[in-house]
């Protein structure tokens, strides 16, 4: 039964090519029991593909598939030992031996050779193989490749969209939900190997003895697929758990605390990965408290984790009512300590310098923090794009952000190269992703929300894939392999993102959600004794003249914190690209745009098309009745009937406000508001 609880493991069917690709036997060369879980998933896998029952047999012969670790004397035959070196703890080769008419799938240890195993399982589904191409070597980019849970110890998870927390605080740690293991499984099977289980508006409480222990026992369920977990913490745990007068990061006793809390913590969990810290942001305690710096702060923690190879992934979100621009402060404060954080310490930011807005230019923080390890947070759960009710494939985000180019080291210096260690070389490397999932029985809220989950985990794999493809990968291992059905749901995805931003915040606009919750649009909402920097007024600032943040040189000069040549091209209003004009220039209704339009005229059509968008998906979906599941057909149908409810509410709402300072017509090609 296909109802989504399956994720990317509910089809398990052949790509149409592949048919003829039916091992003859399954050779595990494994000499103490490491290579238990893979080989069993490759025997249930293929099983399941060619509806057979592959026989286990001791020795290699013709059409077998054969796994091994690297160190085995065979391998080593057929491989050359640098490339076997050149893996690293999570590579793998998949290769047709033609010796013995064999695949390998190779690794130097059990985890590599489990992601050997959950590629090849993929080939078999996504694309038409043969030996020629059975020649692979994957080496993840990132070292670190994470989902950060926003779950609170209460079970509600804040931002989340898919029912209440996975984590069960209250029956752990004696009974053991059998959706840890399927959760690690997913995750393996697309590279994740770590997670953080708690929100960065961190509880303390999860650091007394009594949480650790149910965090053992969620540890022990996922190691065997190669998950790590991480805790985030509360900077003032020492004070609120310890009785220590305050969290001084430059006091010995504070030391002393996260010293022995980090010991007790290894004790548990030897595999533990370190902590992720929010501070001094959005009224969370931090070292700033104190008149100590964030590199303070992480270093403190940094170094009670070090003996044990924990890392601190220390947040960069940060911003204060009282600055004039939010979008600089990150910059601001972090820059100038660039070169005191310790090597075990990564400076998470988030892929914009505002919130995870359906578009926003990178942070200028990518590139410009040279000393330090910087890495990507982005967000899978939907905070501001519709939460789990809109259809919206967020590859082509993620995409757009991982290659935008810094210009840190001239020309080709991407996001992905200034942040995976191919320009500068630190000895950690990481991507974290804010998970969607809840224990909603498709786990994401939305069928399709799965599918932003499975791109992260991808492109945390290589950031420099295509995502299309991925998109393919997906609705093949998910919805269906009947290939026209296949491209045109594809075809969905592909432009849903960019619907999204048309009926919300086209040409640069941003923040015109409900101000707390997020939902729905709001660019009128005014609220007494909120942060102005929450309100839709802070972003859009709309008047007679025009419309637009003016972050140019004659502004905030938020575009300084870029490199050249990108600081110029945003500063200039006829070279800025439209899609960012309204983030970085306050322009007048009558402006003319590159198709000739006024800037009036244009914003009505970009929030028309985005309506046009989601009517062309809504239809798209509405021919794969017989294609689909039944059940998965219509609830992703319903979805699509409020998606398309909701682009026209957004559209009506912001048109008919930004009309009162416009005061011109709607455009031709505009429907009227309802
Ligand atoms: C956003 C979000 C908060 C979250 C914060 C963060 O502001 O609305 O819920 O805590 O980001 O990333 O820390």
């Amino acid at each position: 039964q296909i109802d989504g609880s399956n994720l990317w493991f509910a089809q398990s069917q052949l790509h149409s090519h592949n048919h003829s690709l039916q091992p003859k036997s399954l050779v595990v060369t494994d000499m103490d029991g490491k290579l238990t879980l893979a080989s069993n998933e490759l025997l249930n896998g293929l099983n399941q593909l060619f509806q057979t029952s592959i026989k286990q047999k001791s020795r290699v012969s013709k059409g077998s598939v054969w796994l091994s670790l690297t160190n085995n004397s065979e391998v080593i035959q057929f491989i050359d030992p640098q490339e076997l070196k050149a893996l690293g703890e999570d590579g793998f080769i998949i290769k047709y031996i033609d010796e013995k008419k064999s695949v390998l799938i190779t690794g130097n240890n059990q985890k590599a050779v489990l992601y050997g195993v959950f590629h090849y399982l993929r080939l078999l589904q996504t694309v038409a193989i043969d030996k020629d191409s059975l020649n692979i070597t994957e080496i993840p980019k990132y070292k670190v490749r994470i989902l950060n849970h926003w779950d609170n110890l209460d079970g509600s998870v804040e931002r989340g969209y898919a029912g209440r927390s996975i984590w069960k605080w209250d029956e752990l740690p004696t009974k053991v939900s059998p959706r840890y293991k399927k959760y690690a499984r997913a995750n393996a099977s697309i590279g994740i190997n770590g997670t953080v289980l708690n929100n960065v508006n961190a509880n303390p409480h999860i650091l007394t003895t009594e949480y650790l222990k149910k965090v053992m026992v969620i540890a022990s369920e996922l190691r065997p697929y190669g998950i790590q977990v991480y805790l985030s913490v509360n900077f003032a745990s020492p004070a609120v758990l310890g009785g220590l007068d305050d969290a001084n990061p430059k006091k010995e006793e504070v030391k002393d605390w996260w010293k022995n809390k980090v010991k007790e913590i290894y004790e548990l969990i030897p595999d533990f990965g370190g902590f992720l810290v929010k501070a001094n942001s959005e009224g969370q305690p931090g070292p700033m408290d104190y008149g100590c710096t964030h590199a303070d702060g992480a270093n403190m923690l940094a170094d009670a984790l070090k003996p044990y190879g924990g890392i601190v992934m220390w947040r960069a979100f940060v911003y204060n009512p009282k600055g004039w621009d939010r979008a600089k402060q990150a910059y601001e404060e972090f820059l100038p300590l660039d070169e005191q954080f310790r090597d075990n310490v990564m400076i998470q930011v988030k892929n914009g310098p505002v919130d995870f807005q359906p578009r926003e230019p990178l942070s200028p923080m990518f590139g410009a923090m040279k000393e330090t390890q910087v890495m990507p947070e982005l967000q899978i759960t939907q905070e501001y794009l519709g939460f789990s009710d809109h259809l919206v494939y967020l590859g082509t985000l993620y995409q757009e952000f991982l290659q935008s180019d810094t210009y840190a080291k001239g020309k080709g210096s991407t996001v992905a190269k200034v942040t995976d260690g191919s320009i500068y070389n630190h000895p950690v490397s990481g991507i974290a992703g804010v998970a969607n999932i809840g224990e909603d029985n498709n786990w994401c809220g939305h069928h399709f929300a799965q599918a932003n989950w499975y791109v992260f985990g991808r492109l945390a794999w290589n950031p420099d894939a295509d995502v299309k493809t991925i998109a393919e990968e997906w609705v093949r291992q998910t919805l269906t392999q009947k290939d026209k059905v296949v491209s045109s749901i594809v075809e969905v995805m592909m432009n849903s993102r960019e619907a999204t931003v048309n009926y919300m915040t086209p040409l640069g606009l941003h923040h015109l959600m409900g101000w707390d919750h997020h939902y729905g649009p709001e660019p009128w909402c005014v609220v007494e004794g909120a942060r102005p920097d929450w309100l839709p007024t802070y972003y859009h600032k709309a008047d007679s003249i025009g419309i637009g943040f003016d972050r140019s040189s004659t502004g905030s000069n938020a575009v300084k914190q870029y490199f050249e040549p990108l600081r110029s091209e945003f500063d200039n209003i006829a070279t800025c690209p439209e899609e960012y004009l309204l983030w970085f220039h306050h322009v007048p209704w009558n402006h003319k745009m590159e198709n000739g339009q006024t800037l009036w005229n244009q914003l009505c059509l970009k929030y028309q098309e985005g309506v046009d968008e989601v009517k062309k998906s809504q239809e798209v979906w509405s021919k794969m009745k017989t294609y689909i599941d039944e059940q998965q057909f219509k609830e992703v149908q319903e979805k699509i009937a409020i998606q398309l409810k909701e682009a026209i509410w957004w559209k009506d709402a912001c048109i008919l406000y930004f009309q009162t300072f416009s005061k011109q017509p709607f455009p031709e090609g505009v429907e009227e508001p309802v």
